[in-house]
């Protein structure tokens, strides 16, 4: 049990590789609040979890709202009284098309769950950490982040401003004993994003073209990146901050 009792917000945790990670952190003993904008799904993944002998509670809420996060990292404190690690997962991508083909709404909404939803978990949970003597967040960026390749250029730019920002955070919430990370996963096919990364359904012209670029001959799974997030929640990863884990199978271009 790597996390037993550690109370773990994990977002956008209704499906996906966030379902992959609140599973994993229950089996290892986590009390997990699952949170999503789609109800249906988080309360699945919860009673999976719960049926499961695990611990966890659904919270909806929409994490480009200030308000609803700060329900959300409310709603852990009510239950279990504190709260140790906030897995800033929640994520969306315009689809895979030239720049300017995306609207300023699209752009606007890239942003807002990408990257507000950052600021806002910082907002309203760096006081919780601090009052319980320390804290954790996971922030799930991308391999876009750091090889950005054309077609998903606004996606991958709110992705290299996790990365930039994590390390920002964790330089200034260190002496707070907060620590701050991301994960960095390549591309997953499984995922309610995937086709809109490929730019279309992910058939075998679209997975050839990706796999050869992944040296280790595979695509990451939701349990590859859950396993990344295991390690930085536990206390294995006590003096880890301000790193970002790539999970990418080395992927070279
Ligand atoms: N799938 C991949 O290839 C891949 C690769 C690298 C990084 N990522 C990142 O992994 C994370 C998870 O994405 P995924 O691929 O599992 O996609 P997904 O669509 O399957 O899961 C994302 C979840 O976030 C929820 N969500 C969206 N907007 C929300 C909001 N405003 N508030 C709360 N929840 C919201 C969705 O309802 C969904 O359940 C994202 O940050 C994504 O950018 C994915």
């Amino acid at each position: 049990m790597r996390v037993k009792d550690k109370v773990i917000i994990v977002t956008g945790s209704g499906g996906g590789i966030g379902e992959g990670i609140a599973k994993r952190l229950a089996a290892e003993g986590a009390k997990v609040v699952v949170n999503d904008i789609q109800p249906v799904q988080g309360q699945k993944v919860t009673a999976d979890i719960v049926a499961a002998g695990g611990q966890a509670i659904f919270v909806a809420a929409d994490v480009t709202k200030s308000a609803e996060v700060q329900a959300l990292v409310q709603a852990a404190v009510q239950q279990w009284g504190r709260l140790d690690v906030m897995v800033n997962n929640a994520g969306w991508t315009h689809r895979n098309r030239p720049a300017l083909e995306v609207s300023e709404d699209e752009f606007d909404r890239c942003y807002a769950v990408n990257m507000k939803s950052i600021y806002l978990a910082t907002v309203h949970a760096v006081p919780v950490f601090r009052a319980g003597g320390g804290g954790s967040f996971i922030n799930i960026a991308s391999t876009a982040g750091v090889r950005p390749r054309p077609g998903l250029t606004w996606y991958n730019g709110s992705k290299g401003a996790v990365i930039t920002t994590s390390k920002s955070l964790a330089a200034e919430l260190g002496p707070d004993n907060i620590r701050v990370n991301c994960i960095n996963p390549v591309f997953n096919p499984d995922t309610g994003l995937s086709a809109e990364f490929a730019g279309g359904p992910v058939d075998d012209a679209r997975r050839a073209k990706f796999l050869a670029t992944i040296p280790l001959g595979r695509f990451s799974s939701a349990l590859d990146v859950a396993n990344a997030a295991l390690y930085l929640a536990s206390d294995e990863g006590a003096f880890i901050s301000g790193v970002c884990i790539e999970v990418d199978g080395a992927r070279c271009v």
